[in-house]
This record gives structure tokens, C-alpha cells and sequence, in this order.
């Protein structure tokens, strides 16, 4: 009997020496041997929004899953990572993973370490804020860019941007793909993306990557998009 695509165990599992992680929770993707697998996901404190496991990255999970032949030895830069679900499943199937977070959330970052070892994957952490330049930003250069529920504050969605777009022009045939869960229905990404010379490629439901019953805890909508730079 096949496991569910992408079931969630929560578990009694205290593995990790810290006394904010609140539970470890272990979610499968794949149907079948041997593209089966599980992820070990942490949440931490309730005030912490990168460490919450979110549903909204769940269906950038699933997606990732399906991107395999695209991955596979190549690298996939997770922006805003937090828990970390897309880039884990991207390491799992062997794409080589540089998770990023801001710089300056230092227990983020230390958390998505621990992520890592829990899941016995050898991903890189870097610190990455949007809209700031430095050199590791430089030399990131990924085939494929990720980020679940990255546009959540508006205020920083521009800044957001002009990372993504930088990153999209130095690494050829590059393309960022991102969940997004409207809550209040706006149009600032459609106008955000004329302004960096980008294109929506792809637009998928989000809500047909989840469970039925976790969507409709949801309001708004999920959209899961893939976006690239307008070849002028
Ligand atoms: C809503 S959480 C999403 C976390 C994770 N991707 C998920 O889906 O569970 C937004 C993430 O963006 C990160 N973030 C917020 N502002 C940022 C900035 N200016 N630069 C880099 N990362 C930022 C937060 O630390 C957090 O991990």
C-alpha cells in the first residue's frame, strides 16, 4: 500500500539540544520506492515565522519533487528558507543546495543548520538578506532559485525582487520558483515584476499540491509560480 505524497507524523523525537523546538515532524513525498522519502521538519517558537512549517511550502515541496530531472546535480538556492522543505527535498534528490536566510536572523540560520544534520543532508547555509550585495551573493549562480511564502511583509517584496532578478541575469536559463499565498488580494508582484524585467512562465494552484483538508483551513489562495527573466 503506497504512503500518502506527502503524509505528516508528528513525533515525540527530541533530537535536537535546544528547548525551543516545540515537535519534529516527519512528511513523505513520492509515492513509490525509490522515489519515496521523508523530510524531518522543527517547529519552533510561535513567535518565529521562519521556523514554522508552513502549508504554503508544501506544494513548492511536491513541485520540487516533480523537477527531479531538472535538479539532479545542479544547484538549487533556497531564499528565505526558514524550515527549509523545498531545499531539503531538492538535496534528497540530489541537486547540490544552498539554503539561504537573512543575515541577520542568526537562530534562522542556526536552526536551518540543525535541519540539515537532522535530515543527514549536506546543505549550505548562508546568510542572504534581500536587496543587500555581498560577495557570496556573487557566487551563488543557480540553475534553480526557491522560496515558500517568501512574499509575506510587502514592505520587503521589492527588495525581494531585485535579488531574484540579479540572481536570474548572472545564472543563464535560471528560473525562480516560489509559492505564494494571497491573503489580501493584491497586485503588487504583477507590478513588481514589470519593473525587474521578469515573466511569469507558469502559474499552478497551489491548493491542488494539499490535502483537501489543510486548504481549506487556508484563506486566500496558494498560487505556485515560476517566473524568469523578459528576454528583451
Ligand atoms: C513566511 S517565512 C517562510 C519560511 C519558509 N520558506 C517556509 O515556507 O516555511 C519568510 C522567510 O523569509 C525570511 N526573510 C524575511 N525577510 C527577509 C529578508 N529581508 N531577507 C532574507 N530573508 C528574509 C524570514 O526569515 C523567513 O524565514
Amino acid at each position: 500500500m503506497p504512503r500518502p505524497v506527502c503524509g505528516v507524523r508528528s513525533g515525540r523525537e527530541k533530537p535536537l539540544a535546544t528547548r525551543q523546538v516545540a515537535a519534529v515532524q516527519h512528511r513523505y513525498f513520492g509515492n513509490f520506492r525509490p522515489v519515496q522519502f521523508g523530510i524531518r521538519t522543527v517547529k519552533q517558537r510561535e513567535e518565529d515565522r521562519g521556523s514554522f512549517i508552513l502549508n504554503v511550502s508544501l506544494p513548492l515541496g511536491k513541485m520540487v519533487r516533480q523537477l527531479r530531472i531538472r535538479l539532479t546535480d545542479n544547484r538549487a538556492v533556497e531564499l528565505g528558507a526558514g524550515t527549509s522543505l523545498p531545499g531539503l527535498v531538492a538535496a534528497k534528490i540530489g541537486a547540490d543546495v544552498v539554503l539561504t536566510d537573512d543575515f541577520h536572523k542568526h537562530e534562522v540560520l542556526e536552526n536551518m543548520r540543525r535541519i540539515c544534520n537532522l535530515n543527514k543532508l549536506d546543505c549550505k547555509i548562508v546568510g542572504l538578506t534581500w536587496g543587500e550585495w555581498d560577495a557570496s551573493l556573487f557566487e551563488l549562480q543557480p540553475h534553480i532559485i526557491l522560496g515558500a511564502d517568501v512574499f509575506y511583509d510587502s514592505t520587503d517584496f521589492d527588495d525581494l525582487f531585485a535579488t531574484v532578478a540579479f540572481l536570474l541575469q548572472n545564472s543563464r536559463e535560471c528560473v525562480f520558483i516560489t509559492t505564494y499565498h494571497n491573503r489580501s488580494g493584491h497586485h503588487l508582484i504583477d507590478f513588481l515584476m514589470v519593473k525587474w524585467g521578469l515573466k511569469c512562465l507558469k502559474l499552478l494552484d497551489g491548493f491542488s499540491f494539499i490535502p483537501a483538508y489543510k486548504a481549506s483551513a487556508l484563506q486566500g489562495n496558494i498560487q505556485l509560480v515560476e517566473i524568469a527573466i523578459e528576454e528583451k
